[in-house]
């Protein structure tokens, strides 16, 4: 039976709302019967089941699916896979060249640290850990529903819950657990702000329980969805998905850290990085031309700041159009030069590339054309959309030229002999952003979050040159016609259940953009291999990273590509990072710098994350300019950016900036190595390279909320100065024991916040956490290929029982295969020092080895005692006290 449902209009809405949208009366979906499971298969390592729709269908957003199959798997000893899926399997599903599935061991329930129980009639399940009979995931709380556009899985929990994940978003790092909704369907965002989806889609939430263990939820699915979380009727979560399929993984830690290497193991190892790309980045939208760009290289090394690499946005191209150079004021001779100077001077250069393509006559857009690789609509035609160079289209990435496509233009136009020889790539607006369906007439084409009217894309570049967005003459380009009659192959086998309403889903979820279409392409879009962008949407972001770092390779296959995105997809960390889009240059968008941080690369595995230091959009100041250069400098990925309307903010503009830059860069490099070691780490096992106090600490509550401060590593402790221009800080020390970083004096942290007074803008509050071994390089340098033939220095910070650990890995630094790597062992015992591993590794067939030059034994308490040590250290004992 369907049930009645009262048409109203939204009323606060704009144009994205102004189609009428119904609202169900509260209470329509009480009436839905849920499922009966039978035919239960168990043979102790699956079960499997029929479940099917246990009285009259409630249709509250759609059409219920009557029968469905469970699948459960104990894949390994702490992963359970339970999912929930259509016989036929035409509900949509990821398909596996895009996500593929982690391996399974097939472990017997016995072995598993997770039991599934359920029950029969209304099936309902329970996820339950079996060391503390601790119920997890329990979905009695209320009906399951799965309809083809509409699905909702409740989950109760136990009261005031510490949940972290279920980005992207600029909310606190724990989420909120009253009246809070996370929707999760990707969309540029302009200013970043809290409470709205983003980005990014990564349906994971960590649910951490003190002492009593934490475990972690991932549900695969790129459909979009409202994640609500609230304590009205118990407390609970609920998914609320359009579409797909139910398909969850449940992880059993008990530790946070072993959730994070749990999950990944489903959602694969992070990417290696160039050592280089941890060096300081500089960029800028709005630089006029390459005499700008050159210009600013040059200031930051008349500055003394260290500048490793140099990028250009959007400005270099020709009329915004991608795999183009403005004649006048990017000429290639002129941008070759300034690469070949950067690169004499161990420095490095990196361009932006959208996906939305010009929509007219020329060679990315014609050969795009005669591969047919643009996204169509469902009658067959390109759809054209509007972003920076006005008409665009937009590759396909499900097509199997696309990619071929891509290295092309890649081979072509970045290559390194006659072209831009970029060292590294940085994609953008691919959620995919998109301004207003061409020719963008249709006031419901476009709005903005606060229903603004439609409004033309930018039409001027920086140099004042007119874009022809909008001409009222344009004409399109003639090689369209050729593609308006669809191939045979691109419709006939749709996927997904036939007859949705893709454009006007029943249920909304809370997009902040308006309908699912807005702002990006229409959810109707075609993909080649018969899906729909309704369904692949969130994936679209991703699939350009996949690409893209696959053209880099085919560039140059023996390097590492460092490829910086905004749109991801859960695993996106295989392939590339991330940077945390539009903020602002406030104080508020520093703090919150650092929730996004830590959910990237602590909870979904991409560590090579950071936020436009000193802000993007807005002006900044030079306080805060100061700081954000000393907390950037604790991103793994450390890059000044800088909005086309604002003031300039390279560090060299102010005094204290510029002594802010460079004490945060020297010690960020002397740090270099440690931080390398760590991401190495986290790309063999997944351990994340920084942490949220509470995955140190995980029986200490006061570390639940905290995200104003993180673990660099496992060992440093980042506390910056939070508030506009104060110099004091209150900051918790967990009950432990630390040294200052750069005074090494002691502290003992007693489980409460202590006040730091007269912080200077030019520092940072810095603490060892006791029981460390901090491999230093011995001083700084002005780029990355000097340091790497510093030095180093030791800092061995004991705990009580005088002991301490570390370790460094070295290797070449750039290449994807490595002939030699070390992973050298610290270990320090009551004055006795064991170093394990070979000090050195393998470079152009030359073996390098790194000489330690200084021990500080900063057995504290103590005085120091350096030793000078050779390259003969491997495997030698030193007395250190
Ligand atoms: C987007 C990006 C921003 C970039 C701008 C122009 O807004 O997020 O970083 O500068 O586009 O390309």
């Amino acid at each position: 039976m369907r049930l009645s449902t009262v048409p109203v209009l939204v009323g606060l809405a704009g144009p994205a709302f102004a189609s009428g949208v119904v609202v169900h009366q509260a209470g329509s979906l009480d009436s839905c019967p849920g499922y009966v499971a039978s035919n239960v298969q168990d043979d102790g390592t699956k079960l499997t089941a029929d479940l099917s729709l246990a009285g009259a269908a409630c249709n509250a957003y759609g059409k219920d699916l009557t029968n469905l199959k469970l699948e459960v798997e104990y894949q390994t000893e702490d992963r359970l896979h339970v999912k929930i899926y259509d016989p036929e399997e035409q509900v949509y599903q990821i398909p596996e060249s895009v996500f593929p599935r982690p391996s399974s061991d097939d472990v017997g329930a016995e072995e598993s640290a997770l039991a599934f129980e359920w029950t029969e009639n209304p099936f309902s399940f329970k996820v339950v850990r079996k060391s503390t009979n601790e119920t997890l995931f329990d979905t009695s709380a209320a009906s399951l529903v799965f309809e083809d556009q509409y699905l909702r899985v409740r989950t109760s929990l136990p009261d005031s819950p510490h949940l972290y994940g279920l980005g992207e978003h600029t909310d606190p790092f724990q989420l909120n657990t009253t009246n809070y909704t996370r929707t999760l369907w990707n969309r540029d965002a302009y200013g970043v702000p809290g409470g709205t989806n983003l980005y990014g889609h990564h349906p994971i939430y960590f649910d951490h329980r003190g002492s009593s263990g934490t475990h972690g939820v991932f549900l695969l699915s790129s459909n979009g969805m409202d994640i609500k979380i609230d304590n009205t009727d118990g407390q609970f979560l609920e998914y609320n998905a359009i579409g797909g399929i139910l398909d969850f993984y449940f992880i059993a830690g008990p530790s946070p850290k072993g959730v994070a290497v749990q999950y990944s193991d489903i959602v694969g190892k992070p990417a290696m990085q160039p050592y280089w790309g941890f060096g300081f980045h500089q960029c800028r939208y709005g630089y006029r031309d390459v005499y700008a760009v050159a210009e600013v290289v040059a200031n930051y090394s008349q500055a003394g700041i260290p500048l490793e690499i140099m990028w250009t946005d959007i400005d270099y191209m020709e009329l915004r159009r991608v795999f183009t150079l403005d004649p006048e004021r990017f000429p290639l001779e002129l941008v070759r030069e300034l690469v070949t100077y950067l690169h004499e001077h161990q420095q490095h250069y990196v361009v932006m590339v959208d996906p939305a393509t010009w929509w007219g006559d020329y060679e990315a857009y014609n050969e795009g054309i005669d591969r047919d690789i643009w996204s169509k609509l469902p009658n067959g035609s390109i759809y054209v959309g509007a972003v920076w160079p006005g008409p665009t289209v937009f590759p396909d990435w499900f097509h199997p030229s696309t990619q071929g496509y891509w290295n092309d233009q890649f081979l072509s136009f970045f290559d390194p002999d006659t072209g831009v020889d970029i060292d590294a790539l940085w994609i953008d607006m691919n959620e995919p952003a998109n301004f207003c369906s061409y020719p963008c007439a249709d006031p419901d084409s476009f709005a903005d979050e606060s229903g603004n009217p439609p409004q033309p894309p930018p039409v001027r570049n920086n140099s004042g040159r007119p874009i022809p967005g909008f001409p009222a003459n344009f004409q399109p380009p003639a090689t369209t016609q050729r593609l308006l009659k669809r191939q045979s192959n691109d419709t006939s086998g749709a996927i997904g259940l036939p007859g949705r309403d893709l454009i006007n889903p029943e249920y909304e979820i809370q997009n902040s953009a308006g309908s699912i279409s807005n702002l990006t392409m229409p959810a109707d879009v075609l993909n080649y291999d018969g899906t729909h962008q309704y369904d692949t949407h969130n994936l679209y972001g991703s699939m350009m990273s996949i690409a893209s770092r696959q053209a880099l390779l085919a560039r140059k296959p023996e390097r590492r590509p460092l490829v910086i995105t905004r749109s991801t997809f859960a695993g996106a960390g295989a392939h590339v990072g991330k940077w945390l889009g539009d903020n602002l240059s406030t104080w508020h968008h520093y703090r919150n710098s650092i929730s996004g941080i830590l959910q990237f690369a602590s909870i979904f595995q991409v560590p090579m994350v950071g936020a436009d230091v000193c802000g993007f959009g807005g002006n900044t100041t030079e306080t805060l300019c100061s700081r954000w250069a000393w907390l950037g400098a604790f991103y793994p990925f450390y890059r000044n950016h800088n909005g086309f309307d604002s003031i300039a903010q390279e560090f060299y503009l102010w005094p204290t900036v510029t002594e802010a830059a460079k004490n945060a860069i020297e010690t960020r490099y002397r740090l270099l190595d440690y931080i390398y070691t760590h991401l190495h780490r986290q790309t063999k096992t997944g351990l994340p390279l920084l942490n949220p106090l509470f995955f140190q600490y995980p029986s200490d509550e006061n570390t639940f909320p905290i995200d104003l401060q993180f673990f660099f590593g496992d060992s440093l402790l980042v506390s910056p100065v939070t508030e506009e221009n104060s110099t004091d800080v209150s900051i918790y020390l967990p009950k432990d024991t630390f040294y200052d970083f750069f005074t090494h004096e002691k502290v003992e942290g007693t489980g409460a916040f202590v006040n730091l007074t007269d912080v200077a803008f030019t520092t940072i509050p810095l603490h060892i956490r006791a029981g460390s071994i901090i491999p230093l390089r011995a001083e700084s340098a002005n780029t990355t290929t000097e340091l790497r033939k510093k030095d180093f220095v030791l800092v061995i910070a004991v705990n009580a029982t005088n002991q301490a650990s570390g370790s460094l890995y070295l290797d070449e630094g750039d290449a994807l295969e490595q002939p030699a790597t070390s992973e050298i062992e610290f270990c320090y015992d009551n004055g006795e020092l064991r170093i394990s591993g070979t000090f050195g590794y393998q470079t152009e067939g030359v073996i390098r080895n790194v000489t330690l030059s200084r021990i500080l034994c900063s057995v504290f308490g103590r005085s120091f005692q350096p030793g000078i040590v050779g390259n003969e250290v491997s495997s030698t004992d030193i007395r250190c006290n």
